[in-house]
């Protein structure tokens, strides 16, 4: 191998891994892109023929995999052939909170990060920058060091750099904010590993975005920066309950304050509580850490924005059910929407589970329709089967808007989908039983165009004197 970086792996085929990649075949047609997992069925569906079917949904992700696919870009479950052969080795498994042990709870769980670096360990071969894609605790980098050194390194010629590249892309907008991000931060030791990999992203990112710090900078400020957009939308919504009190609007306070250019406009809405795989595991980290140095004041300060985020998912049960008579009792209850934000199929934390499960406790039968989730899913994210009606609740996934509406006494919008925005609500109004109601945890209709249909309306962070 000369020093110029041609094959790349990467470990770990998810939401991060598989488009990141994608971006960076499409962007170096030189280099040789291979992502690597353990879970076949995942690589399986990488290799689809048809682009329907691949496992992750992003707007323009199918269009990248067609261009790239078996050109310079290559789903395997071979990771020891592609880790012998590669020089650079991102690293983007998963990193979950702990399930039990020290730390239970709020800790990552490093455990995929460990059995990966050791099969670098094992496989590597001459000089290997690995490159850490998922987001990890402070001072990982150490640990990924250690495993990598305590080898025995002569056989395979084998030499190391460690770098930390997290990845900001947000689900639903990845293939766009790859293409065009704010920032790209690289954090390591070794210059020439940190220009290896500059190299590639300059490709096609303006090089005075490309960010260069220490690696605990690097890795610190991927937790910092998902703890603070977390603190604006706890912060917002714990503003929509006093709205809703009040008689004020949270839209219009909303925009009152982004218009102050230091607050900024965006992320901004208020919802049923922020969902997705990161935020919370990302701040309970953060706290676990702060914990751990003995800054329990600190702590407790980011642990908040967690607890307004779940009390803000059980406020929504609360006024559902007050609304209907406290009642909920084999009431039928469209669901609009299950993932856990527009443009993606991914409900990994979605506040409409919670929302569901709650309203299921109540006895209510609940239909439910997603635009791109599916069965399995649903059954495995409610803990339990369709149409399983004992009485106590129940739910079923329908394929369309009407079907949802058929005699439902009420239907909440849990996720803000584009094509929830433009409906026909005489038409709706229409199947519904009366007294007809719609709660929008999602803030994205207009009261007076539900209203003129004869439907009670509730709305996130809406004043009933609004
Ligand atoms: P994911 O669960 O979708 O994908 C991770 C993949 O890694 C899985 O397919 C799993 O089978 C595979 N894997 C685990 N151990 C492995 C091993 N030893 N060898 C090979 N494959 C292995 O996770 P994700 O959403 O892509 O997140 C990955 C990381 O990126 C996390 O640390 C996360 O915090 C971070 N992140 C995620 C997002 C996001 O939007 N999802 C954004 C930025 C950062
Ligand atoms: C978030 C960050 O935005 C990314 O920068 C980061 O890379 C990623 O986490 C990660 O580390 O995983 P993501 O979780 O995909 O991305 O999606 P967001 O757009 O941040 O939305 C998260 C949740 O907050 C969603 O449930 C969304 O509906 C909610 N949200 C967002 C609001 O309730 N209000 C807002 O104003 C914005």
């Amino acid at each position: 191998k000369d020093s110029e970086v041609k094959n790349i792996c990467c470990i770990g085929a998810g939401y991060v891994g598989g488009p990141t990649m994608a971006v960076i075949a499409d962007n170096c047609p030189s280099l040789k892109v291979n992502v690597v997992d353990i879970n076949e069925e995942r690589i399986k569906k990488w290799n689809e023929k048809d682009f329907d079917r691949l496992p992750i949904y992003e707007p323009g992700l199918a269009e990248i995999i067609k261009r790239c696919r078996n050109k310079n870009l290559f789903f395997s479950i071979d990771i020891k052939k592609h880790i012998e052969s590669a020089d650079m080795i991102f690293l983007s498994v998963n990193t979950p909170i702990k399930k039990s042990g020290l730390g239970k709870g709020q800790a990552s769980d490093l455990k995929y990060i460990e059995s990966s670096t050791r099969e670098i360990a094992k496989y590597a071969k001459g000089e290997t920058i690995i490159v850490e894609k998922s987001t990890l605790p402070v001072r990982t980098a150490e640990t990924i060091k250690s495993i990598l050194e305590s080898n025995d390194k002569s056989f395979n010629n084998q030499k190391f750099s460690v770098l930390s590249n997290p990845e900001f892309l947000a689900e639903g907008t990845a293939i766009n904010d790859l293409e065009n991000p704010d920032r790209v931060l690289i954090g390591g030791e070794n210059p020439e590993a940190i220009t290896a990999l500059e190299e590639i992203y300059v490709n096609w990112v303006d090089k005075n975005k490309i960010l260069k710090t220490n690696l605990w900078s690097s890795e610190l400020s991927k937790l910092v920066a998902n703890a603070f957009l977390a603190q604006r939308i706890s912060s917002i919504n714990s503003i929509s309950a006093i709205c809703e009190t009040t008689g004020a609007d949270i839209n219009e306070v909303s925009r009152a304050i982004g218009m102050d250019t230091r607050i900024g406009e965006k992320f901004l809405n208020a919802g049923p509580g922020y969902g997705g795989s990161c935020f919370k595991k990302d701040i309970l980290n953060l706290v676990y850490l702060s914990k751990y140095y003995g800054l329990n004041e600190v702590a407790s300060y980011w642990q908040k924005v967690v607890d307004l985020n779940v009390w803000q998912q059980h406020r929504i049960r609360k006024i559902i059910v007050k609304k209907l008579f406290n009642n909920l009792t084999s009431k039928k209850i469209g669901i609009m929407g299950f993932s856990f934000k527009a443009n993606t199929n991914d409900t990994r934390e979605s506040p409409a589970i919670q929302i569901c499960k709650d309203l299921i406790e109540e006895g209510a039968d609940l239909r439910i329709y997603d635009p791109k989730v599916n069965k399995f899913q649903i059954e495995k994210d409610l803990e339990q089967n369709q149409f399983n009606d004992n009485g106590e609740g129940s739910w079923t996934l329908c394929k369309s808007i009407k079907d949802i509406a058929i005699d439902a006494d009420a239907i909440v919008i849990a996720t803000e989908w584009e094509e929830f925005k433009s409906l026909d609500w005489s038409d709706i109004s229409r199947l519904m039983r009366s007294p007809k109601w719609l709660f929008d945890t999602r803030g994205i209709t207009n009261s007076k165009d539900i209203k003129q249909h004869n439907i009670n309306y509730w709305k996130i962070g809406l004043g009933d004197s609004s």
